[in-house]
């Protein structure tokens, strides 16, 4: 005997309780050549099906057949709307194992991706219930933690050297003295560029002892902390467990991850086994996964591939326990069409609303710490208005070639945003700050690079 399972809610069915007993995510799909508009229900039904408990037919029931479980645990796509071809689907939480998020991933995100019947799909976003939150440990100091250590209220500034790779362990040290240095000493942090893990000319042991003792030295004499964030990324996580440690023993609070090239398992277990440090997440290779140039990014018109939204991935990496992670940012060498904001935003609040013309789901987030977005990729001091304006204040901001390329040298280059992070923060417009200060390092980067960003080299 043979039961069809249906995969498809009746119009108007939400489910109930979702916060509590539900995951949602939100697609949009663009149907294969051939495969008629019609035939859109049953697509998105075979989304449901495919992600949970079916197959693409009908199989025996009866007696051992499991079929009474997979009725109960079957997801059901709802909401559609056949013009543009969103729909979202509900999976019971019971469905996965609560705090693996690998298996979870597997079903939702998993080989619906690679189903004939459509020639893009794009997770747009995803919302998860109190019951998944729970089971994960989230940022080790969050937003609030992160301001304990730096011990001022304003954005968080810092620099990735450049040329991305070329200096010495040596030299990386040197350039951390400048840069703490410059101005009045209260420049917050130095990151290690994504291509830079220990390489023959600047290997992670010698980079770490250097540049960590001269952030002991700096802070015994400016009496200001400072976070060196150091790319401890690595595909074997034996490896990222001795490097985080050596960190540790060196007075380092913070460690760079490349989350995306090292993986969800790898993060999560980083954030439980670490030895005490903040993570800062870098995202490399995520365009790969989350980029989409169709006007479907939209939600109207067509899509060009398949993707998965940063949005979905931040949740997930809120999650794992990242305290920073880079979200893009307006004005910056990155696509960005706006997600920067969004992102920001549910990474630093505690009930991050829906949005309907970003098809946002909103998420709640359970008394899990918030995260530090990090605004990063061709920015300069010129651009930090915007920045602040669109993303808020609890932010890290990035500038590499921003500092290193002010005609000044990289010393002016820390001034010119030191000076910008005070005019923000004392809400004077750069214009003004300008007509005041017309031969300072901020009016010179400005001259240097305008106020917008330089998207080719
Ligand atoms: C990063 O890792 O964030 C980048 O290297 C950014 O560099 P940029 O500020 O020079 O664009
Ligand atoms: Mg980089």
């Amino acid at each position: 005997m043979a039961v069809q399972l249906d995969y498809l809610a009746k119009p108007g069915w939400t489910p109930p309780n979702s916060d509590e007993d539900y995951v949602i995510l939100w697609f949009k799909m663009e149907l294969a050549d051939g495969v008629g508009d019609s035939k859109f229900p049953d697509a998105a039904a075979s989304v449901a099906a495919e992600s949970s408990t079916g197959t693409w037919t009908v199989v025996e029931s009866g007696p051992d057949s499991g079929m009474d479980n997979a009725t109960d645990y079957r997801a059901i796509a709802y909401d559609l709307d056949k013009e543009n071809h969103m729909f979202k689907v509900a999976y019971k939480a019971e469905l996965f194992e609560l705090d693996n998020m690998s298996g979870f991933l597997a079903g939702p995100l998993g080989n619906v991706a690679g189903m004939k019947m459509s020639k893009g799909l794009r997770v747009f976003d995803i919302r998860f219930p109190k019951k998944m939150i729970e089971k994960f440990p989230g940022p080790r100091f969050g937003i609030s933690g992160i301001r304990e250590i730096v011990g001022h209220n304003m954005p968080i500034l810092g620099t990735v050297p450049k040329p991305k790779v070329g200096r010495t362990a040596q030299q990386q040290a040197i350039l951390a003295r400048r840069l703490w240095t410059a101005g009045d000493g209260s420049y917050d942090f130095i990151k290690d560029d994504e291509n830079l893990t220990s390489l023959p000319f600047n290997k992670f042991e010698d980079r770490a002892k250097l540049v960590l003792a001269v952030q002991r030295e700096i802070e015994e004499k400016y009496g200001k902390k400072k976070l060196y964030l150091c790319n401890i990324t690595h595909s074997n996580i034996d490896v990222m467990i001795q490097r985080a440690n050596l960190i540790k023993e060196n007075g380092g609070r913070m460690m760079m991850i490349d989350v995306m090239t090292t993986g969800f398992a790898a993060v999560h277990t980083m954030r439980l086994k670490n030895p005490g440090l903040a993570i800062h997440a870098h995202r490399a290779m995520h365009g790969f996964i989350t980029r989409e140039s169709g006007p479907g990014i939209s939600g109207e018109g067509s899509l060009n591939g398949f993707s998965v939204s940063m949005l979905t991935l931040a949740k997930i990496f809120r999650m794992l326990g990242v305290d920073s992670l880079h979200v893009g940012s307006p004005k910056s060498k990155m696509q960005d069409y706006g997600e920067s904001e969004m992102i920001a935003k549910v990474m630093i609040t505690e009930d991050t609303q829906p949005d309907s013309k970003f098809k946002t789901l909103g998420q709640k987030w359970f008394g899990m710490k918030k995260v530090w977005p990090v605004a990063s990729g061709g920015l300069h001091p010129g651009v930090m208005d915007t920045v602040v304006e669109k993303l808020g204040s609890d932010i890290f901001i990035q500038l590499g070639g921003g500092v290193l390329g002010h005609p000044g040298g990289a010393e002016k280059g820390v001034e010119a945003a030191l000076e910008a992070r005070k005019a923000i923060t004392d809400g004077v417009s750069f214009d003004d700050f300008i007509s005041k200060n017309p031969n300072s390092a901020l009016a010179e980067a400005i001259k240097h690079w305008g106020r917008e960003p330089k998207i080719v080299y």
